[in-house]
């Protein structure tokens, strides 16, 4: 019996964890938020005044820091950080720590590692990809950035932050130009993905449209 892996890939704000956590709720299968675990090293090298080009330095916290999440929440090691790593201040750097080889390597280790003997579905950037080139579904989850934009102000504004729609259109055209330019797994589609945007569908309509893959899936994976 082979576990089954889906994968959804996508920039900020292309909804792809609303729908991720929606489909493993359906499914019964473990969410693993891999953009989470990037922002947690961030938040450390932020709060401990790491510099980013000390390589040693960065490979030292990689070797030291506990990363542990639970449903919803994610503990640094072992305090609960999950509303520290959505702030703002993570989100400007972010793209920049993604982009180090050495925290790719560990936390690509780390992904497969917590996957192990799971059904799983991940959201990130480069999991169908690199993490599980042979997942049974893969989705490339895309929308304009206006969009995204737009979907990213509301949640600042639910938090009651100072942000302007300009400016966060702004940091996700940056976070989008670094993703899918770094020489390290740069974020671009996997040939065998599906591309499925998202700009003008609900929720629900994006849903149904992976459910049908995932039911595809499941007839190779389990009996
Ligand atoms: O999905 P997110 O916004 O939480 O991701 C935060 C950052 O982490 C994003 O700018 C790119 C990076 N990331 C990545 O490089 N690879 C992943 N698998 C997930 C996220």
């Amino acid at each position: 019996m082979k576990n089954l892996i889906v994968a959804i890939d996508g920039p900020a704000g292309s909804g792809k964890s609303t729908i991720a956590k929606l489909l493993a709720k359906k499914y019964d299968l473990t969410y693993i938020d891999t953009g989470a675990m990037y922002r947690m090293i961030t938040l450390y090298l932020l709060e401990n005044n790491i510099d980013i080009n000390d390589l040693k330095e960065v490979e030292r916290v990689l070797n030291t820091v506990n990363l542990d999440m639970q449903g919803d929440k994610f503990y640094l090691d072992n305090v609960d950080v999950s509303t520290k790593i959505r702030e703002k201040r993570i989100n400007d750097n972010v793209s920049k720590v993604a982009s180090i080889k050495i925290v790719r390597s560990n936390l690509v280790d780390l992904q497969r590692k917590i996957s192990n003997n799971k059904d799983v579905i991940l959201d990130g950037r480069d999991v169908g990809t690199v993490i599980f080139p042979n997942a049974q579904v893969k989705i490339f989850l895309i929308a304009s950035p206006e969009e995204r934009a737009r979907r990213r102000y509301n949640e600042f504004l639910e938090k009651k932050t100072e942000i302007t729609y300009d400016e966060v259109l702004k940091s996700i055209k940056e976070r989008d130009h670094i993703d899918s330019t770094r020489d390290e797994s740069p974020f671009v589609k996997a040939d065998d993905a599906i591309e499925l945007d998202s700009t003008n569908l609900t929720i629900e309509e994006v849903i149904n449209f992976i459910s049908k893959e995932i039911e595809k899936a499941k007839w190779t994976t389990h009996d």
